[in-house]
């Protein structure tokens, strides 16, 4: 969470740091600003509360010459309100230091003490401004005469103070640093919050996430936890923490920066709901066929002697992920595989109870989510394995995990998740498929079947993606609803889950996913006349079942919407229905969710919700 760009060499400073933090924006977007060293030495300072527009206009309207460095920040607020005041970069006392930070300082209020009484003023609530004063401290502790020398002799005493105020830092950090004596190195640091270094000809990239600067190169280097690097234009240095030379690869990114962009939609969000048939297609594309057989094996590094070793396999995620967790507790329970599944940020002491049998499968979109890495770290401190399902390539998690499983979905720029999950689900699948077929529990005839009908899902997506438009006026219909319950069952639970989560995170109203049959212990008394109820009710064995708990919601009054199949529909008693295409039960959370999504859109859009950046959220959740 939060954004963090930075350039240095060529003249387009301004313009590579605005464009960057607009791709960023969905990291958190509360205030963002700039700070760039101008021709002569000096600093240049614009910061706003609110977004990226804003700045730009203010930015525009004092066009700043010659800058050949700089750095920017758009910010989720964590200590300090959203304001102008607490936007970065920050400064020192002498306004020549500036900080962008992501992540938290646990001592900041330690430092910052320290520092008040060393007489520093501060201008902010954060914690990241203690770094900027700290610096300044560093650099006063090794007597530089700075006015008196030349900036390049400067930059050894600039990497050296800098050094020195990383080792003061606790908690988690994601740091560059401009000082405007020295401006031809920008400096940089990673502990515990992505950072990831791009190479240019003659000019160099800085930021939190590749998009920032995709649209000018695409080989990175991502920092690992503990380096540093010093940014200059023709070259990039990379060290520890203790200041050692390091020698780092560049790896080069396969993504395009026009994938990042809305290609004619109203907003990423729809964009990306009708990405997903073709983000199933790339999740399975390769390695389906033949079911059990080496290439996904190998590609995860996991042996078919290793999934017949686990007794157990643990889930654990976030929001979104972690209902596709509870997808894959069902499938891996379904091939007669102990499962289960928690939330990353409720894991701590379940995760000490683990043995080496269990095999960790940690799901997140970005690979950078404090809480999963989190509780990876926990698992793998217990001597478990630990298997990552992420979209993001070179991402922490993939780093940190014994195994990695790629989803292949493209960027997911909407804050609320649509073709991540999906691409998550048609992993689970794989995954489920490949343990099943290890363990002798998916015989050759089953397994052909069970790969002929995932190989069906694309298409089946595209025939409810078609049904936009009804979807469209159903949650039209609903959209002045203050209160919405979605139940489900069984393998579609989940999507229930999932449905009442996209419409809080992006309509601010009231939703309560739950199973169906767990209402009558007591939820069922929220229900008054006219509340929208949104039944999953699919066929399969948990369909009697639901049907009975959809006829209790209407006898209090509830006007149900029920998603359901053609031969379903007869059985389930609604005011009005979404009908998707058969499959057989075990795959149909891949399709029920589709109308979900898009029904969340629609109220959304009725209530003129900011869709691709809902209020108080980021993309990327980098605290814990
Ligand atoms: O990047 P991750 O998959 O680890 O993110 C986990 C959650 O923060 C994420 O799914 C969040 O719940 C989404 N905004 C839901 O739409």
């Amino acid at each position: 969470m939060c954004g963090i760009t930075g350039y240095i060499g060529g003249d387009k400073t301004t313009e590579v740091l605005l464009d960057g933090l607009r791709r960023l924006e969905y990291r958190g977007y509360d205030s963002c600003g700039i700070a760039v060293v101008d021709g002569k030495n000096s600093l240049y300072l614009k910061r706003v509360s609110g977004r990226v527009d804003a700045l730009d206009k203010l930015v525009s309207a004092e066009p700043v010459k010659g800058a050949k460095a700089g750095v920017g920040h758009t910010r989720w607020a964590t200590h300090g309100a959203p304001s102008e005041d607490n936007a970065h970069p920050h400064t020192d006392c002498s306004g020549e230091v500036v900080v962008v930070h992501n992540g938290i300082i646990e001592n900041y209020l330690e430092l910052k003490e320290k520092l008040l009484a060393g007489g520093h003023k501060f201008k902010s609530e954060t914690d990241t401004e203690v770094i900027a004063h700290l610096l300044e401290e560093k650099l006063k502790s090794l007597h530089v005469q700075a006015a008196a020398m030349r900036s390049d002799m400067l930059e050894p005493v600039f990497f050296e103070a800098f050094r020195r105020t990383v080792a003061d830092l606790k908690g988690s950090f994601a740091l560059a640093v401009v000082w405007a004596r020295c401006p031809a190195m920008i400096l940089a640091a990673r502990l515990h919050s992505p950072l990831v270094v791009g190479l240019g000809q003659g000019e160099n990239y800085v930021a939190s996430d590749v998009s920032a600067f995709l649209k000018y190169t695409k080989r990175v280097v991502f920092l690992n936890d503990g380096e540093m690097a010093a940014v200059r234009r023709d070259g990039v240095d990379y060290y520890n923490f203790a200041g050692k030379k390091i020698s780092r690869d560049s790896v080069v990114i396969q993504w395009d920066s026009t994938m990042a962009e809305k290609g004619g939609y109203k907003h990423f969000m729809l964009k990306e709901i009708h990405e997903q048939a073709e983000a199933v297609e790339n999740t399975l594309r390769g390695r389906l066929l033949p079911l059990g057989g080496p290439a996904l094996e190998q590609e995860m590094g996991l042996t078919t002697a290793a999934m017949k070793a686990f007794s157990a396999v643990q889930f654990v995620a976030c929001g979104t992920a972690y209902h596709a967790c509870l997808v894959g507790r069902v499938l891996f329970e379904n091939f007669g595989v102990h499962a289960s599944a928690d939330w990353a940020s409720e894991f701590t002491d379940r995760a000490r109870l683990l043995d080496k049998g269990t095999l960790v499968v940690a799901i997140s979109q970005s690979g950078e989510t404090a809480d999963t890495l989190f509780a990876v770290r926990e698992a793998k401190a217990a001597g478990a394995k630990v298997l990552a399902i992420t979209n993001t390539v070179g991402s922490t998690l993939t780093r940190e995990a014994d195994h990695v499983l790629y989803t292949h979905c493209g960027p997911e720029i909407g804050v609320a998740s649509t073709k991540a999950f999906l691409g998550q689900l048609a992993a689970l699948y794989l995954l489920a498929g490949h343990f099943a077929a290890a363990r002798g529990s998916l015989g050759k005839t089953d397994a052909r079947r069970y790969a002929e009908e995932l190989l069906k899902v694309p298409r089946l997506i595209e025939e409810i993606l078609a049904q936009e438009k009804e979807i469209a006026r159903v949650a039209q219909a609903f959209s002045h609803s203050e209160h919405f319950l979605f139940i489900s069952r069984h393998v579609n639970y989940p999507i229930a889950l999932e449905g009442a989560l996209k419409i809080k995170e992006i309509s601010y109203v009231h939703a309560e996913g739950y199973a169906a049959g767990e209402m009558k212990h007591g939820p069922i008394a929220i229900i008054y006349k006219g509340m929208p109820v949104l039944a999953v009710a699919t066929s399969g064995r948990a369909l009697e079942l639901t049907a009975g708990n959809v006829e209790e919601a209407k006898a209090r009054g509830a006007d149900v919407v029920a998603i359901v199949d053609q031969d379903s529909k007869k059985t389930v008693k609604a005011s009005r229905y979404v009908v998707l295409p058969r499959t057989e039960e075990l795959f149909t959370p891949m399709l029920t969710v589709i109308p979900l999504q898009i029904f969340a859109y629609y109220v959304a859009l009725a209530k003129k919700c900011d869709i691709d950046k809902p209020r108080n959220l980021a993309k990327s959740v980098t605290v814990r």
